[in-house]
């Protein structure tokens, strides 16, 4: 593996979530592959399990980790040719190269603005370090995908499968912010290659990006898309066609334990009880979202090691 920045990246998903199933049985097997490595992280926003994940993982593999929060560096500059006579101090041309010259692999997390479609959709600030960087990149979650959450997610799914063919709904939940629509649109991309049943429900108003929903069903009843699911992602997200607006607050679309019926409860967390899931769900036995969360460091760490392989 080159780069990890889309589950696109991924030549076999089976194959790599049976091998971060097998890393997770024995995580220091491959201790000495990233020996005298290092791994740069950088956050332009906040994260609790990627960014403890994704160092314990390198940790798994015998690298160097070091993480910089982006609002504590200079103030770095996108736009080719700008005259940086305003508030930008540093051109990412120069920074992604100094970086690379530290780091064998770079990790960057840098969410959309959701206020400008065409903008956020470019990806600047990921493809700006694919471009100008000299070592492998790694999206620890961008303005349209989250691949790390999501190959966790599919691990989680791969390990608590009892039957064959399994049915999974994606749930829109309510939320009081406008949210991203990066760990939808990498789950979606992902649950599209496990072979599942799959649809998605979802206000009206709320449909994700044609393009990765392609011809995935999408059900405007919650209740008649959950009817025998055996997994639940519920996820918020902002409107995707009135970028970014918050377009309903209903309540109706939280998910309660009547509604989840037998399905497992996943979700990426940070989670608001009570907004988005009640306590009984998250309370309950059926509820999988501290597996995801463990699962972020295998995920993180296949990715790490195919990396490190490739180097
Ligand atoms: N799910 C997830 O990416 O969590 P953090 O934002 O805490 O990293």
């Amino acid at each position: 593996m080159k780069n990890y920045t889309s589950i696109k990246d991924i030549s076999s998903l089976s194959d790599i979530i049976k091998e971060a199933i097998l890393i997770k049985m024995n995580p220091f097997e491959y201790s000495e592959l990233g020996k005298n490595k290092t791994l740069v992280m950088l956050f332009f926003n906040s994260s609790l399990r990627t960014r403890l994940s994704t160092e314990k993982a390198a940790k798994n593999l015998g690298m160097n980790v070091m993480i910089l929060n982006i609002d504590k560096a200079w103030n770095l500059e996108f736009e080719d040719g700008a005259i940086m006579n305003m508030s930008t101090s540093e051109h990412i041309k120069e920074a992604a190269k100094v970086i690379s010259q530290y780091a064998d692999i770079i990790a960057v997390r840098a969410f959309p603005s959701l206020v400008d479609k065409a903008k956020d959709e470019l990806e600047i600030i990921l493809n700006s370090f694919r471009s100008y960087a000299t070592v492998p990149i790694i999206n620890m979650e961008s303005s349209t995908a989250h691949p790390l959450q999501a190959l966790a997610d599919a691990m989680t799914i791969s390990e608590l499968s009892k039957k064959k063919t399994q049915k999974v709904v994606l749930s829109w939940a309510p939320h009081p912010k406008a949210l991203p629509h990066a760990v939808a649109n990498s789950f979606v991309t992902m649950i599209q290659q496990l072979g599942v049943n799959f649809e998605i429900t979802h206000p009206e108003g709320y449909e994700l990006n044609p393009e990765i929903t392609k011809n995935t069903r999408i059900n405007y009843n919650q209740e008649a898309a959950l009817k025998d699911a055996d997994f639940v992602y519920v996820k918020n997200w902002s409107s995707y066609k009135d970028y970014g607006k918050v377009l309903i607050e209903n309540p109706k679309w939280m998910m309660t334990k009547a509604k989840l019926g037998n399905a497992k409860f996943m979700h990426c967390l940070p989670v608001r009880r009570n907004v988005v899931v009640e306590d009984a769900v998250l309370d309950s036995e059926q509820s999988v979202v501290i597996e995801q969360a463990n699962n972020r460091t295998f995920a993180a760490q296949v990715v790490l090691k195919r990396i490190l392989e490739n180097l």
